[in-house]
């Protein structure tokens, strides 16, 4: 099948499934023990209505807005994954190029295949996701050198102090070093253009902290106690004013969720706020975003920016959260799929998707400009039930 055969996300995930070898497919669509937050990230989209005002002159919708002080084509970035070699050979850079081609920002991680060097080289409006390690030289020598290749923003994820148990990767294998089950050396038998790739053109290096913590393939444990041996679990609000105070540029929480954090976050001077519980790869039960927004808007005002991150696959789930008071979306595993799918051409199909869905449901809402966008523009289903 063909990327021109995907009309919406899901026949995306469809597609990049069939691409995948399963123990990849699960470490792409897992989520934390019984992925209750996980389903509910989509599932809470459902208990919301959109607005339809008619007679409205929607010659001219514009999706345009500014993200992390970029301008970007429609209120919609890329949110930060780590090892994206692991879905095409052509990685995070392929990313960025279709991010840039699209006019949306793209998030790099600490994680990532491809190197702060590298991804700045492809000139897409970027942010750097960072994580505190317990080796504060190493967290200092990364944020400089995203200073040095014009990172516009600094993204701190803050809610990854301890791993989430994700118990699809302990099942299949997919750990470090692998321990693959005979069912998952079969489907890599089964998928002989993904095992050929990976022989072939992929590193699997974390290249931008591979210097410091070495070669993770040989650190002989678990990818999540590899983690946990990294991270700084003692990281506190003290740390994001350290962090604060060594970064000049945008500075942004991700993984706040609770209204009283995100305040704490604004004292502490961020810019901008990715509320986001991981896309329900962390903490099982947690709410979702959209659960919080409307508190958290209520409590910052219009302070910082909000954006909503987990759980969108269509474009009226983007406008849904922006009317409940983000000032836009971020995807993780939807432009993960057009990368597995298709490379650079399968995430410009995903991006081209979420815009003209955008788009086209601003106009038959009645709405022409994102800023036009409000809570009167939502209901929730609550209200039409006896
Ligand atoms: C992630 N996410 C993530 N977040 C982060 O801050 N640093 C990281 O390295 C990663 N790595 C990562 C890998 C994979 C495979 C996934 C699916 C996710 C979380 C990511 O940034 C984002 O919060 C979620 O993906 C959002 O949910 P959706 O859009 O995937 O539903």
């Amino acid at each position: 099948a063909s990327l021109a055969s995907a009309f919406n996300i899901a026949d995306m995930a469809a597609l990049a499934g069939r691409a995948l070898p399963l123990p990849i497919r699960d470490y792409l669509e897992g989520g934390a023990e019984d992925e209750w937050t996980l389903a509910r990230n989509r599932a809470v989209f459902d208990e919301w209505v959109l607005a339809q005002h008619t007679l409205v002159d929607v010659s001219n919708v514009d999706a345009g807005t500014d993200l992390l002080g970029y301008p970007s084509a429609m209120p919609l970035m890329l949110s930060p994954t780590g090892m994206s070699q692991l879905f095409h050979s052509s990685g995070e850079a392929a990313v960025a190029r279709a991010a840039a081609a699209a006019g949306v920002p793209y998030g790099l991680s600490t994680m990532a295949t491809t190197s702060i060097e590298a991804i700045a080289a492809t000139g897409a409006n970027r942010y750097f996701q960072l994580y505190l390690f317990r080796d504060r030289g190493l967290t200092k020598a990364l944020l400089e050198r995203a200073a040095e290749n014009s990172y516009g923003a600094l993204c701190l994820t803050v809610d990854t102090a301890i791993a989430g148990n994700r118990e699809r990767d302990l099942r299949s294998g997919m750990i470090m070093p692998p321990r693959f089950t005979l069912g998952s050396l079969m489907s890599f038998a089964t998928h002989p253009r993904w095992s050929f790739g990976a022989l072939k053109n992929r590193t699997f290096q974390l290249a931008n902290v591979v210097e410091h913590v070495g070669d993770i393939g040989s650190a002989g444990t678990s990818v999540i106690d590899y983690v946990n041996a990294q991270f700084d679990r003692s990281a506190t609000w003290k740390d994001v004013e350290w962090l604060r105070s060594q970064w000049s540029g945008k500075l942004v929480i991700k993984g706040a969720m609770m209204p009283g954090d995100c305040a704490r976050a604004v004292a502490c001077g961020v810019d901008a706020i990715m509320v986001s519980n991981h896309g329900g790869r962390q903490l099982d039960t947690a709410a979702t975003p959209i659960d919080y927004l409307p508190a958290i808007r209520d409590r910052i005002q219009n302070s910082v920016e909000l954006i909503a991150d987990g759980g969108v696959r269509r474009g009226t789930d983007v406008l849904k959260a922006i009317a409940l008071g983000a000032d836009g979306c971020s995807v993780g595993r939807p432009y993960l799929y057009g990368l597995a799918a298709g490379g650079e051409a399968g995430v410009a199909r995903v991006l081209a998707i979420f815009r003209a869905e955008i788009e086209r449901d601003m106009g038959l809402m009645g709405r022409t400009r994102i800023a036009d966008i409000s809570a009167e523009d939502v209901d929730h289903i609550s209200q039409f039930c006896a």
